[in-house]
């Protein structure tokens, strides 16, 4: 607690603080009227502080809602007593609603009696907007990415198993029609049984392939989309964890880069596994630099993440973006087979060079257009 009063509060050195600081501040007189109402608290709530002091906080600033409990708190509770720290609700002159976390100190004059309360507030409104997003994103991603692996997994498991499937139901169904025509026509419980084992083998294969076509059905949906608005999310969400693997991060997202007819969330996996590839690759370089820039040229808008890593091993250059392909322990190998099949279905190209330098550098290629031309483009 200070002690200070409202005197020492409207002092040269006081107004410089209140009024050139970005947070709102408010000066509370212990009925919970407003004594004073800074710059930053005209600027958020669109009052004016000759319109603000004098009245009770909970006449106008507080939402609805919470009205009964802060009155509560004011006419309940002894000032000294008002909590250090609470966030709230506020409403705006033009009924726009904000959240605000807010510090308080209760100060005292010579007697030890509360003055006033000195509330410094941040608007939390924002932060939280974007956080809110981030997870959502997030959670799309995750499930958009089980959906991708799983049609990944179903369509080389039809892919590997058709064959044999096919081999087996055409060799019992020449077995079967060699036995027939051994028997003249006559009924023999071993054909049925041979007919029924080609059936079955038959069903096999049609519920792979519908497996195989559920996961599919999850069709691209492709709207236009400010490219470097989906590189800065993924990157948010896959860059989670870098700074601990001191990884030196700079993105370079060009000014006229504009708008391509993608579908948000496939794009925003093909940029996160891109990201998190590099990361992978750099887990034993000493130096850690990763570059994701966006660029336009010709019609058609890259997003390029480049790397100080290991450089794509040899073996697996011409492999790199077909499934299950993989150098890692924990790895899967689907990723960039997804990515691939993500930036084709866009009608773009996906490709990656090793450096000389050490490293390498992926490019996604997508054709540009916003909403005018994406008839032509979808
Ligand atoms: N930036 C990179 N630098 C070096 N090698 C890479 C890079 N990106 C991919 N690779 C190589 O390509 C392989 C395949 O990558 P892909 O993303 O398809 O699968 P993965 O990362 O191994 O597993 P997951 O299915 O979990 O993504 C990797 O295992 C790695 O060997
Ligand atoms: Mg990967």
């Amino acid at each position: 607690m200070h002690d200070l009063d409202l005197i020492d509060l409207s002092g040269p050195l006081a107004d410089a603080i209140l009024e050139t600081t970005e947070s709102p501040i408010v000066i509370l007189s212990p009925d919970g009227s407003i004594a004073r109402f800074n710059k930053a608290s005209e600027t958020l709530t669109g009052y004016s502080a000759a319109e603000a002091i004098g009245r009770k906080v909970w006449d106008f600033l507080i939402v609805d809602e919470e009205i009964d409990a802060v009155r509560g708190v004011f006419e309940q509770t002894f000032a000294a007593d008002i909590p250090t720290h609470f966030t709230n609700y506020w409403k705006t002159k033009d009924a726009r609603r904000r959240h605000l976390k807010w510090s308080n100190k209760t100060l005292l004059n010579k007697n030890g009696d509360v003055t006033n309360i000195l509330a410094t507030g941040i608007d939390i409104t924002d932060i939280e907007s974007t956080e809110r997003r981030l997870s959502e994103v997030q959670f799309e991603l995750l499930h958009m990415s089980r959906l991708s692996t799983l049609g990944e997994i179903a369509t080389s498991i039809a892919h590997e198993l058709n064959q044999p499937l096919t081999a087996a139901a055409s060799l019992i169904g020449a077995v079967s029609l060699t036995l027939k025509k051994k028997s003249n026509g006559e009924l023999c419980p071993q054909i049925e049984l041979l007919d029924d084992a080609v059936d079955e083998i038959r069903r096999a294969s049609e519920i792979m392939h519908q497996m195989r076509d559920f996961v599919r059905k999850h069709k691209t949906t492709r709207t236009p989309h400010d490219v470097n608005k989906i590189v800065e999310e993924a990157s948010a969400i896959a860059l989670i964890g870098a700074d601990a693997q001191k990884i030196k991060v700079t993105t370079n997202l060009g000014n006229n880069i504009g708008e391509a007819p993608l579908d948000r969330i496939q794009i925003q996996q093909v940029v996160i596994n891109l990201i998190r590839n590099a990361i992978d690759a750099m887990k034993e370089s000493p130096e850690r630099r990763l570059t994701i820039s966006t660029q336009r040229n010709d019609g058609m808008i890259a997003i390029k993440v480049e790397d100080t890593g290991s450089g794509i091993p040899e073996e697996l250059k011409t492999r790199l973006f077909e499934p299950f392909v993989t150098s890692k322990d924990d790895g899967l190998g689907v990723g960039l087979s997804i990515s691939k099949s993500i930036i084709d279905a866009h009608q773009g190209e996906i490709s990656a060079t090793n450096l000389n330098s050490g490293g390498c550098i992926f490019t996604c290629k997508v054709p540009a257009g916003g909403h005018d031309q994406l008839d032509d483009n979808s």
